[in-house]
């Protein structure tokens, strides 16, 4: 195991993944936790991440015992910096910041093994190394930064990143202090982590029942699978339809998912929809979603006899105790999560993907051979059409919304790019527009079109979609869809906007 110690750097999640995609497992700990905790779980190395501080604030004396783990180390960036700081050398704010590319020069270095003498870096600093600990020596200069990295005792330190991909050969770098400095062996595969999960599974419960709650989404499916490998019928999936979903897709939900898991459907619509009924506030719909969900999904698991757990899809960076968590941060939205259940129901609660990050639980999709039409299925808010629906909801609102969706993805699968798309949705706004149909004045709804790029949901981009596209659409949602009159289409990225309009 390769620990990875978190500054608060934006890339933190990303070098742990980098470490696994050399088939080395690594766990992220917050730079607050105590040495002792990560010694016990005898790391062969530790890398320390960048983050947003300068080491000459008064905090560094507190991460002093990652040097004394006695482990190879790596720091990068501010972990570089905090290393130089530690070992008695100097670190200075430079007006010569560097962000963006910078071309290096290297020296002889197991780090650098196989490596060029010179070659593009990424770099995004304010604060430079001007002088060395006793004893440690130069590894690579840019024109700019003569310190850009350095070798002291068990350490290694470089100012740029290799964890993104605009450094060359980062891949070989991070592979080298993998196994050349820290004699790590890259065994470490998702194909073992499904076999380890599914004995464990098998142990934890022996023959009572499990049950999960199935969303349709990627990671609820992928623990329902992977607990039903296990114990086989004994694993229920329960599958609320809260009146909130697209057109059609209880039915794509029991085809997809009930081959593979002991599905229970539950239609508890109108029950949601009476408590939702002309709730215009975003956040108050979430609540009551959430508590509807909750209430549900309950009464249900009492209906199943000897069930002693529950399955649920938690990732990784849900769990992840992150140095992030220092200042306080503000909510944007209380996002309900269909997987999200209080723990209070006297269950004990099971976690197969706990230590994934999202890219690998798609990869153990593959592994658990699940089909290719639902790896690729895109996410869906748990609020469902809730959230699309803007304004109060209504089953008038809630059937034109779904109706005009269905057309929006009936042609954007025909479009060459569907699969690089995050999400394509239609949102129902609540505003009264004039047009004129068939010589006769109307006064019909607005729908407007979303399209993102993202790579995680956290940032996202709008999608240029094709104007003869847009025109299609258009022209089949004013023409087929009784009660909206006009469509447009949102070009905001995300921030200063989110990726749903509630
Ligand atoms: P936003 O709108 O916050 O969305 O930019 C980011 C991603 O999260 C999804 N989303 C939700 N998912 N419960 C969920 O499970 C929610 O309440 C929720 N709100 C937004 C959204 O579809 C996008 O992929």
């Amino acid at each position: 195991m390769i620990a990875v110690i978190d500054f608060g750097s934006q890339y933190t999640q990303l070098i742990a993944r980098r470490v696994r995609e050399c088939r080395v497992y690594s766990e992220i700990f917050s730079c607050f936790t105590a040495a002792d905790k990560i010694r016990k779980r005898s790391p062969q190395g530790v890398i320390l991440s960048g983050g947003p501080g300068s080491v000459y604030a008064s905090r560094t004396a507190t991460f002093l015992p990652f040097f004394e783990l006695g482990v190879p180390l790596l720091g990068i960036c501010y972990g570089m910096q905090l290393m130089a700081e530690i070992g008695g050398g100097r670190v200075k704010h430079s007006r010569k910041r560097e962000y963006g590319y910078a071309r290096i020069r290297r020296t002889a270095h197991p780090l650098f093994s196989g490596l060029p003498r010179h070659f593009t870096v990424w770099m995004s600093h304010g604060d430079t190394v001007t002088a060395l600990p006793p004893g440690a020596r130069t590894i690579a200069s840019t024109p700019t930064t003569q310190i850009a990295g350095f070798a002291w005792q068990n350490g290694c330190a470089l100012q740029f990143h290799p964890e993104v991909h605009h450094t060359e050969y980062g891949m070989q770098i991070i592979d080298n202090f993998l196994t050349k400095i820290c004699r790590a062996k890259k065994n470490w595969s998702i194909g073992r982590v499904v076999d380890k999960q599914i004995e464990e599974i098998r142990q934890q419960v022996g023959h009572t029942k499990v049950i999960c709650a199935v969303s349709g989404g990627i990671d609820s499916t992928v623990a329902a699978v992977l607990a039903t490998r296990a114990i086989g019928r004994n694993l229920i999936g329960i599958f609320v339809d809260n009146g909130l979903l697209r057109a059609g897709e209880v039915d794509e939900v029991r085809s997809m998912i009930a081959p593979l898991v002991n599905l229970r459907i539950v239609d508890a619509s109108a029950r949601f929809l009476t408590h939702l009924r002309n709730i215009k506030h975003p956040e108050k719909k979430r609540k009551i979603i959430g508590r509807e969900f909750i209430k549900v999904f309950e009464r249900e698991a009492r209906k199943i006899k000897n069930v002693h757990s529950l399955v649920q899809g938690t990732l990784y960076p849900d769990v992840i105790e992150s140095g992030k968590g220092i200042g306080p941060s503000a909510v944007i939205k209380s996002h309900h999560n269909v997987g999200g259940l209080p723990r209070k129901m006297n269950l004990k609660v099971i976690e197969p993907l706990r230590s994934l990050f999202k890219d690998e639980v798609r990869k153990m999709a593959k592994v658990l051979r699940l089909p290719a039409r639902f790896i690729h299925r895109k996410p869906f808010p748990g609020p469902g059409l809730a959230v699309r629906v803007v304004g109060g909801i209504t089953e008038g609102r809630l059937a034109r919304l779904r109706q005009a969706d269905s057309i929006l993805q009936e042609e954007a699968v025909k479009l060459p790019g569907y699969r690089d798309i995050w999400q394509i949705f239609a949102v129902l706004l609540p505003l009264g527009s004039v047009g004129v149909m068939g010589d006769r004045r109307t006064y019909d709804a607005v729908c407007a079109i979303r399209a993102v790029y993202s790579e995680d949901g956290m940032t996202a981009d709008w999608v240029r979609l094709p104007q003869d596209f847009l025109a299609t659409v258009s022209r089949r949602i004013t023409n087929e869809v009784k009660g909206i009159n006009r469509v447009v289409f949102d070009i905001t990225s995300k921030p200063p906007s989110t990726i749903e309009w509630e």
